[in-house]
């Protein structure tokens, strides 16, 4: 019997070591995008994907995490006072409607090794893995994570958002061997992690958002030490795919990497464009910028 899938792990523990120094003391997860910091929009996908339940992983120095969502009555009492209407709701829709626990994990060793402190988080039950650096912004009417939901309802198996990407930026990501079994939907053989193009064995890269059955512990419990010395989640799905099914799914969705400057930058751009306010404000600065 196939559980209805309320969970979700957001690893958000790592260094930033590409947004040093600005995440010295400040988490890359709570990167502006715009007014609202990356995690945020994160946790929307997972709320308006049907989650009620995130565990959210932490290291030492990044409990501002864990203040954002908390509420906070001052602030909102003043805001309140002063009739700052809007900026109340913004802040209050930060007191996310999922519940969130958080963990923190003692040593950095890997992507694979934040998801694995989840175990009992998981319960046996099937969880979404969400990045806690990265929006996928979702063309469809479901957000991404919801997209991978509606596959593992459908085939019962673990799902992983795939993007074709260019050659040249296939060494940054885990890059799948995989055929096409219909529509938007592969098989996964195998997968590689940060290959060469020379070894890449196609385009299609892993994007940020994971649908697990809980076989991925187990197969977490057997992964050593792989790039970089660290233990690599990819590499727990390849022992997961010796037991066990896993697909990958194509989504529709624009993504948004905040872990890098260059990223941090484009995504600002884009989201302040969308908004009329913003763009009629912007446009002059950036012609003046592009004029020079
Ligand atoms: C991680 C994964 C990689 C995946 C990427 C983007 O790498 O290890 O397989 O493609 O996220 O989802 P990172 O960007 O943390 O180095």
């Amino acid at each position: 019997m196939k559980k209805k899938v309320t969970k979700a792990i957001i690893p958000a523990a790592g260094f930033g070591t590409r947004m040093l120094p600005f995440t010295k003391a400040v988490p890359k997860e709570l990167t502006p995008l715009v007014d609202k910091p990356v995690l945020q929009y994160v946790v929307e996908e997972a709320v308006s994907s049907g989650i009620e339940d995130i565990m959210i992983i932490i290291s030492s120095g990044k409990e501002a995490v864990i203040r954002h969502f908390e509420s906070a009555p001052e602030l909102e009492m003043r805001l309140l006072e002063s009739g700052k209407d809007k900026i109340l709701s913004a802040v209050r829709a930060s007191n996310s409607p999922a519940r969130i626990e958080y963990i923190y994990q003692p040593q950095l060793n890997g992507l694979g090794g934040a998801i694995r402190l989840a175990e009992n988080f998981a319960a046996g039950e099937p969880v979404a893995v969400l990045l806690g650096d990265t929006v996928l912004d979702s063309s469809a009417a479901r957000p991404v994570t919801g997209q991978l939901i509606d596959v593992y309802e459908k085939y019962g198996s673990s799902v992983i958002a795939l993007e074709q990407v260019d050659a040249e930026k296939v060494s940054s990501y885990g890059i799948a061997d995989a055929e096409l079994l219909a529509g938007n939907i592969f098989k996964l053989h195998d997968l590689m992690e940060k290959p060469s193009p020379e070894d890449a064995p196609g385009d299609l890269a892993v994007a940020s958002r994971y649908l697990f059955t809980p076989g991925i512990f187990s197969a977490l419990q057997k992964t050593t030490c792989g790039l970089h010395n660290e233990i690599q989640l990819t590499d727990a799905i390849r022992l997961l795919l010796k037991t066990e099914n896993v697909f990958g799914c194509q989504v529709s969705g624009k993504r948004f990497d905040l872990g890098t400057p260059d990223g941090f930058i484009a995504a600002n751009v884009e989201f302040a464009m969308r908004c009329p306010e913003l763009r009629s404000k912007l446009m002059p600065r950036l012609r003046n910028i592009l004029n020079h």
